[in-house]
């Protein structure tokens, strides 16, 4: 047997995403409120346009998502019925705290998670939760600064407590940020920050990954305080960097481009930044804006499992060639010729997958969590109200092998596995609908229309056996 018995199968989404009523209950805005459909979305997401500055007729997907909001109990029954053990999902900050300073939480947000847990709980499904999956509440970015100022690792610490304490008897499994690392190719995105010409950004951005990792070590202390059983992750867009020729100076960039990654685990799984980060902090005049017990809190306060979203490998070049280059979950990478490419250009690589776990867990040696993997696919619905994601089943099958791989080869120590995103959202990256991952189809296009209908493709039944087998068995199906 490669899984072990209590593996955890399962999807994973994020609200903003999914839920949308953007504005019902008391919710308040979020920096990815503001993240446009079209072709200023990236210019937006890189902190380079003011989304406030876009034309009124500006569609803005996340405000209406797939209406998880009201459709979260069939689309937790549909996970069900796949068999999931695990359903990953985020919590919408300014759901819980609308401006993000309030002194009191908004009930009507925490309801609305309690009873997407008691739900889960109904089907024994164990929910992870995401605290911070890329949102912030618009009010903090536009009067404090957001991440910039130290003042939000407070607000923060005050909404994890508040859900700390208010779910503790639902919840065991919780990462502190979504992809960490993401603040440096996607800074409004990951962080709702924006510059301005003037603005010294590699400063800017080096006060903002502090603020989040001291964040995050402070709320791991908090979690084992309010309850010691708790089980916090860490999680980072991982991706093993292949050097592009043995040239040692391409083998020495891919070091320094995986290295841009690793740091942030480094810190928040060993307790200190790294050497080679220090250097490069000061060969850049940088100046890290540690305080008094910031050093005691990320050495103390460790997490206790790595997770990570795994899509693609990357090749690393010392003289990288913009018209060899492939889009790759924001950052883009040089092309592999040995690899096949997904219809938005992201690189297949199951092989790539085994060498990312293992690379991880020879770094650290800690339990991981493979919390995303799938493919973005266009899926045609048949005049029979069917879809025959053939595509997607082959993805995830070869993905699932080469954990098997890690597993039973290797020896690595995987926890489970939520594939991305086990029902359509919107894409972060592109804010379209038409890039599908799921295996339940939802009626919704890339414009805002649509029945929100929720249909179960190929891929629902195949996953259904994957999971009722344990993983086993892949070629047979
Ligand atoms: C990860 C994010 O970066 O990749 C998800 O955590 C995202 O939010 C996923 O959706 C896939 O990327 P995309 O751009 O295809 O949606």
């Amino acid at each position: 047997m490669s899984f072990p018995n209590n593996f955890l199968w399962g999807g994973a989404t994020a609200a903003n995403q999914t839920e949308g009523a953007y504005t019902i209950d008391g919710r308040g805005l979020s920096n990815l409120d503001y993240m446009p459909y079209g072709e200023s979305r990236f210019q937006v997401g890189t902190g380079n346009l003011d989304p406030k500055s876009l034309p009124e007729d500006t569609f803005f997907p996340s405000r209406v998502a797939i209406d998880h909001y009201h459709h979260y109990k069939e689309d937790i029954a549909l996970m069900a019925q796949m068999g999931f053990k695990v359903y990953r999902l985020s919590l919408s900050w300014s759901r819980i705290y609308p401006k993000g300073n309030e002194s009191k939480p908004n009930q009507l947000g925490l309801d609305y998670y309690l009873n997407v847990f008691k739900e889960c709980r109904k089907y024994n499904i164990e929910p992870l939760v995401t605290i911070n999956h890329f949102d912030i509440p618009m009010y903090l970015v536009d009067e404090y600064g957001g991440w910039k100022n130290r003042q939000t690792i407070d607000f923060y610490l005050k909404f994890t407590e508040t859900v700390f304490t208010h779910y503790k008897d639902y919840v065991k499994y919780w990462l502190t940020f979504n992809e960490i690392n993401m603040v440096l190719h996607f800074p409004f995105v990951a962080t709702g920050l924006t510059f301005k010409p003037e603005d010294n950004r590699e400063q800017i951005t080096t006060d903002v990954i502090h603020h989040q990792l001291v964040a995050s070590s402070k709320a791991t202390q908090l979690a084992k305080k309010i309850n010691p059983d708790f089980q916090i992750g860490c999680m980072l867009a991982a991706g093993s960097y292949y050097a592009q020729t043995p040239r040692p100076e391409d083998v020495w960039k891919s070091i320094q481009d995986s290295r841009e990654s690793y740091m942030f685990s480094d810190v928040q799984v060993r307790g200190s930044y790294p050497n080679y980060y220090l250097k490069q902090i000061e060969q850049q005049n940088l100046t890290l804006p540690i305080k008094d017990g910031d050093i005691a809190v990320l050495r103390d306060h460790t997490v206790d499992f790595i997770s990570f979203s795994y899509y693609s490998s990357r090749v690393s070049s010392a003289q990288p060639d913009a018209a060899n280059q492939t889009e790759s979950n924001i950052f883009a990478s040089e092309i592999n010729p040995y690899l096949e490419t997904s219809e938005w250009g992201w690189q297949i690589d199951p092989l790539g997958f085994r060498i990312t776990i293992n690379e991880i867990y020879d770094r650290y040696n800690k339990p991981m969590f493979v919390v995303e993997n799938g493919l973005g696919a266009v899926d045609n619905l048949t005049e029979t109200d069917e879809i025959h994601d053939d595509y997607r089943i082959e993805y995830h099958k070869e993905h699932i092998k080469a954990m098997s791989d890690a597993i039973t080869l290797d020896g690595v120590e995987l926890i489970g596995y939520t594939s991305w995103a086990c029902i359509d959202s919107i894409s972060n990256g592109t804010g379209e609908m038409a890039k599908r991952y799921g295996f339940i189809y939802v009626d919704r296009d890339n414009f805002g229309k649509g029945t929100f209908r929720r249909i179960p493709k190929k891929s629902f039944y195949w996953y259904q056996e994957v999971i009722k087998n344990n993983g086993e068995n892949l070629n047979e199906k």
